[in-house]
């Protein structure tokens, strides 16, 4: 049976950038990968939506998440952190890893965090960041973005961090028009590419905090890294095989265009959560949800686990099973990436077959043709 990866990263691969990665790979310090260097960064600013600097490191979305946080803080500082799943939580270890204080917003998992709570915060103490997820894959929650930069745009001494790992190219961040001081993507989400590529904007208010900056660095020095992208290179040895990667998709998504991506993820969102609610389920975020992954609540008396472990070995696919306290209680269907609405209606159909098979009652087909309605 054919494999389908519909889990909310890793993601598929488009066949024109795995052949572009199959090349025989060349050396990084020649005119060749400078020239790479120079389109990535040119497409990324586009990706963007900024006339920032974007930096590119050999790490994995986490690996970006501890450089923001440890280039833009002093030893002192004292950070917020909206926690609002597994990847908020994310941002409070890595604080913590590193001795910095992080103080957390608990926000239930399902919900989006309250930014008058965030406005309350600021004009009670200084903080060196707010960090916040644009899209908390855990759950399927889109955090208000917008309204949390209008709050930090105007304090030069607070950086707003966002992980955008799973929200990059999937959800509309424009990082120069909203004032977002980091924007931080992985490659394994809707960038298309393998595992291992990181990459965030950085603005010129963080790069002032950055330059004050007095914690332990080296790997993830980012003012290094920045001298290195203006002479179109980078300052350890690059993931060659993903920048040429990155190259083609980029060339892809900007063919497609930036506003008819977003569109897409939001059909195929759409596709997703009307079918469950036709097919009796309940979503995890239907307040504030996330076009790149939805969180839906397994049928009473059915562990989600049973669900995603049908779909891996009945048919092939991998989705996502809830984390930590919602393990057993959700799956998750990743829609960021390379999708159109008929991998929607293939996943979906596969979950029908296999609820229904495991005892919810319902009619082959309700929660497909929902999708279909989107055609
Ligand atoms: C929202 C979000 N933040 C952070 C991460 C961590 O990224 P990585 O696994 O690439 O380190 C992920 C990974 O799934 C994510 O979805």
């Amino acid at each position: 049976m054919k494999y389908r990866l519909m889990a909310p990263g890793p993601t598929p691969i488009p066949e024109e950038v795995l052949t572009e990665m199959a090349k025989p790979i060349k050396h990084h310090r020649t005119p060749w990968f400078e020239g790479i260097v120079k389109d990535v960064q040119a497409g990324l600013k586009w990706l963007f939506q900024t006339q920032n600097d974007i930096i590119v490191l050999a790490s994995s979305g986490s690996g970006a998440m501890e450089a923001s946080i440890i280039n833009v803080c002093q030893k002192d500082d004292r950070i917020l952190v909206v926690n609002g799943g597994k990847f908020g939580e994310r941002f409070g270890k890595i604080a913590k890893g590193h001795g910095i204080s992080a103080e957390l917003i608990d926000v239930e998992w399902g919900q989006a965090v309250d930014v008058n709570i965030i406005k309350e915060k600021l004009a009670q103490n200084d903080y060196r960041a707010v960090c916040v997820q644009a899209s908390e894959t855990s759950t399927g929650v889109g955090h208000p973005i917008q309204e949390i930069a209008k709050l930090t745009k105007d304090l030069p001494g607070t950086a707003l961090i966002v992980d955008g790992i799973t929200a990059l190219g999937v959800i509309d961040l424009p990082v120069d028009k909203w004032g977002i001081d980091f924007l931080i993507g992985g490659s394994q989400k809707a960038l298309m590419l393998p595992p291992g590529l990181a990459c965030l904007s950085v603005s010129e208010k963080a790069w002032k905090l950055i330059e004050q900056s007095n914690t332990p660095k080296f790997y993830f020095n980012l003012q290094a890294e920045r001298k290195a992208v203006h002479q179109n290179t980078t300052a350890w040895t690059p993931t060659v095989s993903l920048f040429v990667g990155l190259k083609k998709v980029l060339e892809l998504m900007q063919a497609e265009g930036l506003q008819e991506m977003f569109t897409r993820h939001q059909q195929l969102a759409d596709g997703i959560r009307k079918a469950a609610l036709a097919s009796e389920l309940k979503l995890l975020a239907p307040d504030a949800p996330s076009n790149a992954v939805t969180a839906i609540y397994s049928p009473d008396g059915i562990d989600s686990g049973k669900i995603v472990k049908r779909l891996r070995d009945d048919f092939n696919m991998t989705i996502a099973n809830g984390q930590d306290h919602l393990k057993g209680k959700i799956f998750r269907i990743g829609h960021l990436g390379y999708y159109d609405l008929f991998d929607m209606i293939t996943v979906w159909s596969a979950v029908e077959k296999t609820l229904a098979d495991l005892g919810h009652s319902l009619q082959l087909g309700q929660g497909v043709a929902a999708i279909m309605n989107q055609l």
